[in-house]
């Protein structure tokens, strides 16, 4: 992914002071750990990558900075799905009751280490509900969740999985990530987030689901964000090394679209670009 790194604690802290500096003070950590297993317990431990990169970028920047973590399993599983499998008839698929409990103890753990906001990314049935629930329990009251409410099976996933290391290793993900072609879908995975407790509801990708942004924010009025993904960000990068498109103009009118849609965050690889250029 062009100038997108794997990053240790220490070379977090210098790149997100360099982020600081341009004006970029929101983070989304995802975690890749040193081992993998059937369950991705280390996605749990408190010693874990983001747990410690949390507590590393606090003691850096204290709360002049938001840390948002990305809770799922996914980047911590040796076979790359979104949580522990089970055998359906044959084929194994992401057991979403078993998968619950350590999403949770995930979400908790990052909570301990200080994270300002948990945004679980696994699109698990009921998952909004335990994770509120358990936060709650475990004195986090305060901790809202960001809900990637509507996210669909999607090529534009592509680089990210490289970057992560995060691709599944057999199957897809059509079990738990939307259908590209419906849109009522959403609606009703928004609706259902939103009653179990969700703060911010998200829709991802954003720039192929632009009436997905601007339906979810007319019919509930929740602050929305949109994730502006992997492969829509490469795709622009790729054709402005070309030479094929103006990159600056291009992104700035891709990021104005989603904010247009009805987005009231985005989540973006062109965050540092996007900031240098709005000052100028
Ligand atoms: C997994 C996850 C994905 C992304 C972030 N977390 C997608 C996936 O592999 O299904 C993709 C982000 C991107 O493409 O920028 N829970
Ligand atoms: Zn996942």
């Amino acid at each position: 992914m062009p100038g997108n790194y794997q990053l240790s604690a220490d070379t977090l802290v210098e790149e997100v002071g360099i982020a600081k500096d341009l004006g970029v003070t929101s983070f989304m950590l995802f975690g890749i750990p040193a081992t993998k297993d059937a369950t991705g317990s280390s996605a749990i431990n408190d010693e874990g990558i983001v747990q410690l990169a949390i507590k590393a970028l606090r003691e850096a920047y204290h709360h002049d900075v938001l840390l948002m973590t990305d809770e799922c399993f996914c980047e911590y599983t040796d076979h790359g799905h979104c949580g522990i499998l089970h055998d359906v008839h044959g084929t194994m698929d992401v057991d979403n009751d078993a998968t619950l409990p350590n999403l949770v103890a995930q979400c908790v753990s990052h909570a301990k280490a200080g994270a300002d906001i948990v945004a679980p990314s696994g699109m698990l049935d009921g998952m909004i509900d335990a994770i509120r629930h358990g936060l709650d329990e475990a004195g986090f009251s305060n901790v809202p969740i960001m809900s990637y409410a509507a996210k669909y099976a999607s090529g534009f996933y592509g680089p990210f999985r490289d970057a992560a290391e995060s691709p599944p290793q057999f199957g897809d993900r059509n079990s738990y990530q939307m259908d590209p072609a419906n849109g009522d879908e959403a609606m009703r995975e928004v609706a259902l987030d939103i009653q179990e407790g969700a703060d911010i509801v998200m829709v991802k990708p954003a720039l192929s689901y632009l009436d997905i942004i601007h339906r979810t924010k007319q019919t509930f009025g929740l602050p929305v964000a949109a994730y502006n993904v992997s492969g829509e960000y490469a795709m622009v990068k790729a054709a402005a090394r070309n030479g094929w498109i103006d990159e600056r103009r291009v992104t700035m009118e891709i990021l104005t679209s989603i904010k247009r849609a009805g987005a009231d965050m985005i989540l973006t690889y062109h965050a540092k670009d996007a900031a240098r250029w709005l000052r100028g």
